[in-house]
């Protein structure tokens, strides 16, 4: 039997314990962007579940760039960064949201969406949840229509789907 693609996705999922602080468990993806038949197969997978249904592909920095850029070529639609705050050169519309200690802010292009446009948004992986929730609620602030969260990867001991409550998510990865 054929190896599942969730499958082949985990066995190139490497973990690296204590990173970016002491008792973070990081979900590093960088081996499945090395393998081309995999990480072509990734956003080949996504592309056919959204054909069709989706105007702009919004990727999360940093790492949702890099699947969502592959993922809105693949679509022949255009792409749309959200960004952490001061790096977006024009005019920004931005959301403040809280961590755990202190807070971060996220930004769109002012003029990224006129309004009414189906988007959706790509990140590598969902974790608490935080940074979709935010990312998802700046772009409703912006008129978008959010059709979905899409992620390579889903940490589902933690209890990030709970602040997507009324989103539809999809995870190439779940891991429990
Ligand atoms: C990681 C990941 C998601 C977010 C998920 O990004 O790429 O964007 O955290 O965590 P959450 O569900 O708890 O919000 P990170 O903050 O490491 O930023 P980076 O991609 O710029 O390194």
């Amino acid at each position: 039997m054929s190896a599942t693609l969730a499958d082949r996705v985990s066995s190139r999922l490497r973990d690296i314990q204590d990173f970016p602080s002491p008792g973070i468990l990081f979900k590093d993806v960088t081996p499945v962007l090395a393998d081309p038949a995999v990480f072509g197969d990734v956003i080949r997978d996504m592309a056919d579940r959204r054909r069709g249904t989706v105007d702009v592909i919004v990727g999360i920095e940093a790492r949702g760039f890099i699947f969502g850029a592959a993922l809105a070529h693949e679509l022949g639609i255009g792409f749309v960064p959200i960004r952490k705050a001061g790096k977006l050169p024009g005019e920004v519309r931005g959301l403040t949201y809280d961590l755990e200690y202190g807070t971060a802010t996220i930004e769109i292009h002012q003029d990224a969406f006129v309004g009414g446009e189906r988007v959706l948004v790509v990140d590598d992986v969902l974790a608490t949840g935080g940074t979709a929730e935010a990312a998802c609620r700046l772009l409703d602030e912006a008129g978008a229509t959010v059709v979905a969260f899409e992620t390579l990867v889903e940490l589902a001991f933690l209890p990030g789907r709970d602040r997507l409550v009324g989103r539809e998510i999809h995870a190439t990865v779940v891991v429990t």
